[in-house]
Formats: structure tokens, sequence, C-alpha cells
């Protein structure tokens, strides 16, 4: 193959082509071009013509083949080719054509230039050319002056420029607003999963669309960088890094000092030597920033995407913000509401806590997950809700229920219930709170369900709420012993309580017991016990 590549100083000898095995890579900041000529001396000529050609601050890098399957060679090795100019007449009356035809066609290549250059224009007459084959210009060699082909080259290179940059944004569009959906339906209890795939989008776009003015160059793959937010103090806070030393805490020093101007101006994306700070903005209050460093030559376009997902950004943060303060408001009122309750029953609310805490603890030793469990453990803080519902006289009566009395403490699963179907969102919490007193054996209440008719987070509170009882303090009975009220819970296995779930539980005690070394085997007190027959708690 012969083949030669400029910037090198010099032209060849007319008729001889110095050879190079394989065309190396052009160098960064240049403009790939293929001159495609069986005859030696227009290879030479172009190479005069073209030496000191220049477009937009970049130098023209010359690769060159003397016939069609050289030109393909070279096509397939080099990247980013910009504009090939081809002659026709090669080793075939039409192997220009045909070159034309498989880059276009075959490697689906819409983007380069190709200009036809022949000079035999009675093998490839222009009008069949230029309307059969999708090519950006068709030239005769008598008429091509170096001083033409130089200003052939500088358009060719000007419109490859802009159709790259074109398709550059469209893409970059396109990746931000595939982005935005996620941003917004992202789950609310992993903000900081949200922030890193935040800030891993808006790395993916700056390698995506700032690659391009530097093809060869390395810069682009190794952006750093953070996502900071502002906390509370009005300092910065890293919430997600981009293979980032956390030890550097001067640069977040210099971005807080930095803040109160950006908040003046409402300055969008700041670049300097370098590095780029891309507020995230939402009605005029500053959310965070995201600082990234390695990064030149951005654009016009690509400054406005970044911007534009920025926005995207901010909106899916303050979204975020909002959406958690109404779960927070709406879980609180939920946990106000069930304390009433059992201030109401037992005149503390600690039990509630105890109860999330157990909860959790036994659904993690099920297998569920932590989002789960952590789900569950909220439920289970309104499991006696319905209590506001049942008249004092019946529920703070010390002494046994009579049979009337007991009916009324039944209806408290039901008004809980509905209660919380005032919500879908606590749809797991109605579940918890209808069926925490059903029993595995079927001879529970309010509905009598059986085994796994149950739903499984009230078998877990049922577990939980009993053993919290017994070993609980109450005006009416002492707290057993954790030991006794183990027991207890493990009796009722596969009688009031699920095997497996009391199975879990205790392996909670067991675990907690070996890690404290048996120090939690003792009850708050062991002094005296109620009759475990119908203790107050289980009612
Ligand atoms: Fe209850």
């Amino acid at each position: 193959m012969k083949i030669i590549r400029t910037p090198s100083p010099g032209v060849p000898e007319s008729g001889t082509i110095p050879t190079q095995p394989s065309p190396s890579p052009p160098p960064a900041d240049s403009w790939p071009v293929l001159v495609v000529d069986d005859d030696p001396d227009i290879l030479a000529i172009t190479r005069l013509a073209l030496k000191d050609c220049r477009f937009s601050g970049r130098p023209v890098c010359l690769y060159f083949a003397q016939s069609a399957k050289e030109a393909l060679e070279i096509y397939h090795r080099v990247p980013e080719i910009a504009l090939a100019l081809v002659d026709v007449v090669m080793e075939t009356d039409d192997a220009g054509l045909r070159l034309v035809q498989t880059i276009r066609n075959d490697l689906n290549n819409h983007t380069i230039r190709l200009i036809i250059r022949t000079g035999q224009p009675g093998h490839a007459p222009e009008r069949m050319v230029i309307d059969t084959y999708d090519i950006d210009d068709y030239k005769d060699k008598t008429e091509l002056t170096a001083s033409k082909l130089y200003t052939t080259v500088r358009s060719a290179l000007k419109s490859f420029r802009d159709l790259k940059m074109l398709q550059q944004s469209r893409h970059g569009l396109e990746m931000v607003l595939r982005a935005a959906p996620g941003m917004y339906l992202h789950p609310v209890d992993q903000p900081d999963k949200f922030f890193l795939e935040a800030l891993g989008q808006i790395i993916r776009l700056c390698e995506s669309t700032c690659t391009f003015l530097e093809p060869a160059s390395t810069k682009h793959r190794n952006i750093i960088g953070f996502l900071a937010i502002l906390n509370n103090r009005e300092t910065l806070e890293i919430r997600a890094r981009w293979k980032w030393d956390e030890s550097d805490n001067a640069k977040l020093q210099m971005l807080t000092e930095e803040l109160p101007k950006i908040k003046t101006t409402q300055a969008g994306l700041v670049l300097a030597e370098g590095h780029v700070m891309l507020p995230l903005l939402v009605h005029h209050n500053i959310l965070g920033i995201i600082y990234l460093e390695n990064i030149t030559n951005i654009s016009e376009n690509e400054r406005c995407l970044l911007e534009v997902y920025a926005v995207q950004c901010a909106g899916a943060m303050e979204n975020l913000r909002l959406y958690e303060a109404l779960a927070a408001a709406n879980r609180n009122a939920m946990r106000m509401l069930a304390v009433a309750a059992e201030f109401k029953d037992t005149e503390t609310g600690d039990h509630v806590k105890r109860l999330a805490r157990q909860t959790v603890e036994t659904a993690l030793e099920l297998g569920f997950s932590q989002e789960t469990a952590q789900e569950m453990g909220r439920a289970s803080v309104m499991h006696d809700i319905g209590k506001i519902g049942v008249p004092d006289a019946v529920l703070l009566k010390p002494g046994p229920l009579t049979k009337d009395e007991f009916e009324i403490i039944k209806t408290h699963p039901g008004i809980g219930a509905s209660i919380l179907a005032e919500d879908s969102n606590f749809k797991m919490a109605l579940d918890v709170a209808l069926s925490h007193h059903e029993r595995w054996d079927g001879t529970g209440y309010p509905m009598g369900l059986k085994g796994e008719e149950i739903p499984l987070p009230a078998r877990i509170v049922a577990v939980v709420d009993v053993f919290d009882a017994l070993v609980s303090d109450r005006p009416y009975k002492k707290a057993w012993s954790v030991m006794e009220a183990l027991e207890e819970i493990k009796r009722g296995a596969g009688t009031h309580f699920d095997p497996q779930v009391v199975e879990a539980f205790l392996r909670t005690h067991r675990n907690r017991r070996e890690k404290r070394g048996q120090m939690e085997a003792s009850a708050p007190s062991t002094q005296g016990k109620d009759d475990p027959k119908f203790p107050r708690s289980k009612r």
C-alpha cells in the first residue's frame, strides 16, 4: 500500500510516493482529509496546495491512497475522516464512485464530506454523478487550481464541522431529554444514588459532546468532579463524587465563596482554567453545584446543553426535596396519631418506637430488603391507630373485660383500617392495622384469617407487639423478663404466630445477645407478671 500522511514538510518527487505501511492516527486538533487518486502527480500537487491549510485554528492532516481499496483500508484505520477527495477512474472505471457508495450506504457515514475530482469527465458526467451519488461536490481536475482546491477544502471542512456540531447538539439534547424522566421517577429514599446518577449523566454528556473538539485527546476521558448541595449552614456538602479525591476541601471552600456572586448574577455555567462550575438553581435559589475538572473548549452549544441539564437536575432535586418533605409530613402526622392512640392506652409512646425497630430487625432477618423492612417498620407504628375510636371506659378499664367490652375492643383493627384507607400510600399500614390480631390458627380477629392469608407484615407485628407488651410495665401488670416473654412467643408459634416469623424474631434476639455478650438478656424489670391469658396489650 502506498500511503503518505502530512503534515510532514516536503513534496514527493513527481511519480513517486513515500510509502507508509499503516496510517498513524491524526494528531489532536487536526482535520483528517483523505485524498484518493491513482495519479502520483495529483497527490503531490494536492499535498503542496494544502500543506498550510488550516480551518478553525486546526491544521489539515492529509492521508493519501492510490486506489479505492487503499482508501477503504485507511478509512477503517483513521477515526473520523472529515473529507475525502475522490478520483473516479482508478483500478476500475468507476472505482471512485463505488467507494462513495460504500462509504455512504454500506458504512452508513453521512457526515464525511465527499468530493468527486475527476480528470475524465467523460467517464462520469457531472449531472449523472450528482443525481446518482450522495456527494457534496463535483470538480474537474483541469479547473481545480491550487487556490480553488484550498477554497473547496475549507468550505467542505466548515460544512463537516457544522454538521458534527448539529449532530452532537442533537445527541446531547437527546441525552438530556432521556435523562429527565428518570430523574423525576427516582426513588425518594435513595437521594445519594440520585445525586451519583445525575453526576454520571452530566459526565457522559460532557464526554459525548466535548470530545469532538479534540478527537484524539484523552483530556475528556479524565473528567473528575463532584456534586455538592448547600446545607443549612450555607456551606457546600459533597453528595456524589466522580474520581474525586475527597480530601480536597480547599476547592469546596473556594466554591462556597463563589456562591454569593452566582446568587446575585444568577449566572449559569462558569468556565475557568479547565474547570466548570454549574450552579443548580431553582427559583433564584442555589440548591447546589456540579463541579468538574479537566474540561476545556466548551462551545456555546455545549454550554447551553449543560445549562439545560442543570435546570433539569435542579428541578428534580427540588421535586425530590418537596416529595420527601410531603412524605415526612404525612408520616409524622400518622405517627403522631399513632402515639396519641398509644398514650390513650398505655400512657407511653415508646412502645411504637420499639415496635418499629424490632419489626425492621425481624423483617431483615426474614430476608427482606432494607427498603421493604423500613416500610414495614413505618407501617407497624400505626397498628393500634384504631384505638383512638375505642371509648376510654373500655380501653382504660382496670381488670378483666366483659364479653361485650371485649367485642368493643375488637373493633379497633377495623377503625384503624378505615382511617388508613383514606390514603393509598398507607396500604401496608392498613394491612397491619387490620390484621395484627389475627392468629396463625385462624382463631384471631376481626376476620379469622388463617396462616398465610394474614398479610406478612401483620404477622411480624403480631409477634413484636405481644413481645413488647409482655416486657413492658403497665398499670395493671408488671413487665415479664425477656426470657419469659421469648418463651411465651415460642409457645405461640404455630397457633398464635407464624412459626417462621417467630424463628426470625428469636434469631434477632440471639444475635443481639451474642453481640452484647448476654447483656441484653435481662428485662427492664423482672418483678411479677399478669395473667398472660388476656394481657391488655393483646386486646
Ligand atoms: Fe391492637
